[in-house]
């Protein structure tokens, strides 16, 4: 089995659902574009059936991104097939994203069925996709909360009638990391035509165990898996990208590689923030302003010593250009001193215990000290001559 994971992202279809974050088809172009230059592998680019501005947009990302494929969504309902296949006639490469509900919620209390009519949806859909696209994408709705018996015969079903990837959906967020990789390992392992399709990974936030939920499919068998930048997306959000592929490229000990440019991340998810209106949290991992600044004295001795000692990832990977040393109350001489040394001060213990001492009040008073505070805070204490 190969260690290729696929990155398939779904920023403009699940991320952009979330209230206030919808955004116009010049925009959506701009994000698939960039997602195309961070090597995603699948742009999920709308549900061209919800309306007419949805339907342009999965016209014109298909006509303006070329590497990645470009992937629609739909009900397991044929009008949905009929106008996904539409949209996306200019793709390079297209893949129709059908599905149904296979938890009993989904299927009695949603879709008031039964399981055998569910599966002879399911396989339908399936068939009727595949008279427009090869690459058939097939999603098991609630897949978290659903039987696993149930699951593998509706899996097994829709892989014989042509699904070339199943998407295991946690739509609630409701498993914990070793029962959805448990859900994956059961269908890895019971699911006699397996083989023929990827598993992929479709994981939501809602108990913050989005990330390593799809990181444990991986582990036990899923080979693509479904994310947001930012972690965007219904309720709590989506997997998010730049953690799940951050993680894989910092554990050496796992085997998997992905496809990502992961020095385009940072700007990537800026850009969805600026355009979606959306903040990123200060502690949010990787991405947040914080994910990568060190404000306790012992910490920051720590990284001024050697950066290992307190970061794992380098910010040049994720296209920060360094990380940072906040001034506060909680700094130590160490950091006032480096940041002291950059403004081109050189001091002596005496003197720099002295300014610490000062620096401390300030501090106090100020929460967060900068560059304009420091140079206060020296008054007319002579600079190093520049050479
Ligand atoms: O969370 C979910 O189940 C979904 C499907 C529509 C793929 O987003
Ligand atoms: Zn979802």
């Amino acid at each position: 089995m190969s260690d290729r994971l696929f990155i398939f992202d779904t920023t403009l279809r699940d991320g952009e659902q979330v209230p206030g974050c919808q955004l116009n088809t010049i925009e959506k172009i701009e994000v698939a574009r960039t997602l195309e230059a961070l090597g995603v592998d699948v742009i999920e680019a709308g549900f061209p059936v919800s309306s007419p501005g949805d339907f342009q947009s999965v016209v014109e990302i298909a006509k303006a991104v070329s590497h990645p494929t470009i992937c629609a969504l739909t009900r397991a309902v044929e009008k949905d097939i009929d106008v996904a296949a539409q949209a996306l006639k200019f793709a390079k490469r297209g893949r129709i994203h059908t599905g149904i509900g296979t938890s009993s919620y989904h299927i009695f209390n949603k879709l008031n069925s039964n399981p055998d009519e569910i599966l002879d949806r399911a396989v339908r859909a399936v068939k009727y996709a595949k008279r427009y696209v090869e690459d058939v994408e097939f999603y098991c709705e609630d897949a978290g909360r659903s039987d696993n018996a149930y699951l593998a015969r509706v899996v097994e079903a829709v892989i014989k009638a042509g699904a070339t990837v199943i998407n295991i959906p946690d739509t609630t967020g409701y498993c914990l990391p070793s029962e959805y990789g448990a859900k994956i390992k059961y269908l890895m392992e019971n699911v006699s035509n397996v083989h023929k399709a990827i598993l992929s990974t479709h994981c939501h936030n809602d108990l913050g165990m989005a990330t390593a939920n799809s990181l444990s499919g991986v582990i036990n068998g899923a080979r693509q898996v479904e994310v947001t930048l930012n972690g965007i997306g219904e309720r709590a959000g989506n997997t998010s990208l730049e953690e799940v592929v951050m993680a894989i490229k910092t554990h050496h000990d796992l085997p998997y590689h992905t496809h990502i440019n992961t020095k385009g991340i940072y700007e990537a998810s800026r850009l969805v923030s600026s355009l979606m209106n959306m903040p990123v949290q200060a502690n949010k991992a990787i991405v947040g302003r914080n994910a990568f600044a060190h404000s306790s004295g012992i910490h920051q001795d720590g990284v001024l010593k050697n950066r290992e000692n307190y970061e794992i990832i380098d910010p040049a990977d994720v296209g920060i250009k360094e990380s940072a040393i906040i001034l506060s109350a909680r700094s130590g001489r160490a950091a006032l001193n480096h940041h002291l040394g950059e403004m081109g001060y050189t001091l002596s213990k005496e003197d720099l215990d002295d300014a610490y001492s000062r620096f401390l009040v300030m501090a106090d008073e100020r929460k967060n000290v900068n560059e304009n505070d420091l140079a206060e805070l020296m008054g007319d204490h002579e600079l190093e001559t520049q050479s």
